[in-house]
């Protein structure tokens, strides 16, 4: 196999979406698509701009709900690509046709639902909800304009066809929606099962 050295714009080799819901001060909860995540036991890393909307909550409220949306939602976590919840849009996201809504749930035809160990609300189209409390946040000084959340799981939710044996995940049932390089993506059947307990 041939490899050739390359540079790419982009570097998003295929991560789950998640809509991260993070509440505005005015006690509703704002909606932002992110793919920039990894989870290592109850514990989520993920990565935001520094000027959206999503940042600011995180950083005044500490508290999240990581929402998992299956392939069937991809157009509507789309709609909300080009939108933000900071009323003064910030020249970076403005200069992609950025524009400020207030009401993403109503602009993506989502519903929200009361989350129960964090203020703001959960997305109940999505099968896999993950509430969760911030631990640690910082602007690394290598990396203008990116911050990195730790975020540790207060309550999780699923879907109950999704569920087998009370708590576990039935990966038969369930499969995310996946962003490679920019485009969105189902996973494909199944090809095996790790030894690993
Ligand atoms: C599929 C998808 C994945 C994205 N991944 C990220 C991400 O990992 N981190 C991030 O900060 N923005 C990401 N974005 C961009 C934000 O959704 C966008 O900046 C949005 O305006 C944020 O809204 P907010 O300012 O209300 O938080 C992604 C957008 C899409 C559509």
């Amino acid at each position: 196999m041939v490899h050739k050295t390359i540079n790419p714009k982009i570097l998003y080799y295929g991560n789950p979406v998640i809509l991260l819901t993070t509440m505005n001060e005015d006690g509703s909860t704002n909606i932002s698509p992110i793919s920039s995540s990894w989870a290592l036991d109850h514990f989520l890393v993920i990565g935001l701009g520094a000027e959206g909307k999503a940042y600011e909550n995180l950083k005044q409220r500490g508290e999240c709900v990581l929402n998992i949306p299956g392939p069937d939602l991809w157009e509507r976590v789309e709609s909300l690509a080009a939108c933000t919840g900071k009323e003064m849009v910030p020249p970076g996201k403005a200069a992609y046709g950025c524009v400020y809504v207030k009401d993403k749930f109503q602009a993506a035809g989502l519903t929200g639902k009361k989350s129960s160990a964090v203020s703001a609300d959960a997305i109940a189209e999505c099968p896999i909800q993950i509430e969760g409390k911030v631990r640690h946040i910082r602007e690394p000084d290598y990396m203008e304009g990116i911050a990195i959340a730790e975020v540790e799981a207060a309550a999780i939710h699923a879907q109950e066809d999704i569920i087998k044996e009370g708590h576990h995940i039935d990966p038969g049932k369930w499969s995310p929606l996946i962003y490679n390089f920019r485009h969105y993506f189902g996973l494909g059947k199944e090809l095996g099962k790790t030894a690993r307990a």
